[in-house]
């Protein structure tokens, strides 16, 4: 009898602005559905642009992977010229969503704003990856406190009952479209301050479930070595995500670590 082994690795493709036809979102789809069906420890996650939900829901059968938007409002519906509420994308069939990515913020989004947009997605139903990271580094450490901060303030109003849909996204924002990844050795203490913040936050026991992964320069060849040796709960990947071959690898190599 084929044992059912409980999914325990995320790989979520953030496809940002891209790619720029449906047929090549299409084509993406088609790759990450032939490789999902096979994978046995990771569960997949596809954040496309709100302009190509119709080719990542439209032809997924049963679910073997799942689908988010990159942003939602926080308001339940009215006069948002432009904006798309957490209902409306739970009714299309999503299930994820990301408040707080870095290029985001840069466009104006706070940790207020993160906030209320983290309650508006847990209260319909949507696991909400909630990003942050440091923007830079420096040798005495003067980052980890504003890191602190920008968790805390991101995470305002959550109780303990929302933790159980709740994944951080721990993403440098130096490390984002950079030409090399941060080292797993630092991923790891990262993602024990990141732990210890939630346990500050909420009981212990509670804060060690909450899944945290790393995000910023993931290609197929670093992957398995971030998993294993950052210790992370899965990966939050930009360009390698609109890499057909490239993603369906990483998604190999990440499914084969025991
Ligand atoms: P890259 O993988 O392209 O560096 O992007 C990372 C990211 O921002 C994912 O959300």
């Amino acid at each position: 009898m084929v044992q059912k082994i409980k999914k325990r690795r995320y790989v979520i493709g953030n496809w940002k602005m891209n790619p720029q036809f449906p047929a090549e979102a299409k084509r993406i789809v088609d790759e990450v559905k032939k490789i999902s069906k096979k994978l046995v420890r990771t569960s997949v996650v596809l954040l496309p642009p709100a302009a190509f939900l119709g080719q990542c829901l439209g032809t997924r059968g049963d679910t073997i992977y799942d689908v988010g938007v990159q942003n939602i409002f926080y308001e339940e519906s009215g006069s948002y010229t432009g904006e798309i509420s957490a209902d409306m994308v739970k009714n299309l069939g999503c299930t994820y969503v990301l408040a707080g990515h870095s290029e985001r913020r840069k466009m104006g989004e706070t940790d207020v704003v993160v906030a209320k947009k983290l309650a508006s997605a847990l209260r319909a139903g949507l696991t909400t990856v909630v990003c942050v990271g440091e923007n830079e580094r420096d040798s005495q450490g003067a980052y980890l406190e504003p890191l602190r901060e920008q968790i805390q303030k991101s995470l305002e109003g959550i109780v303990r009952k929302d933790l159980k849909n709740l994944i951080i996204a721990y993403e440098p924002v130096w490390a984002i479209g950079a030409k090399e990844a941060m080292t797993s050795a630092l991923i790891y203490e990262m993602t024990i301050f990141i732990k210890k913040v939630l346990s500050d936050l909420f009981e212990q026991e509670d804060a060690v479930k909450v899944p945290i992964l790393y995000g910023g320069s993931v290609n197929f060849r670093n992957a398995a070595e971030i998993i294993s040796q950052g210790q992370v709960d899965g990966l939050l990947v930009g360009r390698e995500s609109v890499n057909p071959p490239g993603f369906v690898e990483l998604l190999k190599v990440v499914d084969e670590i025991q």
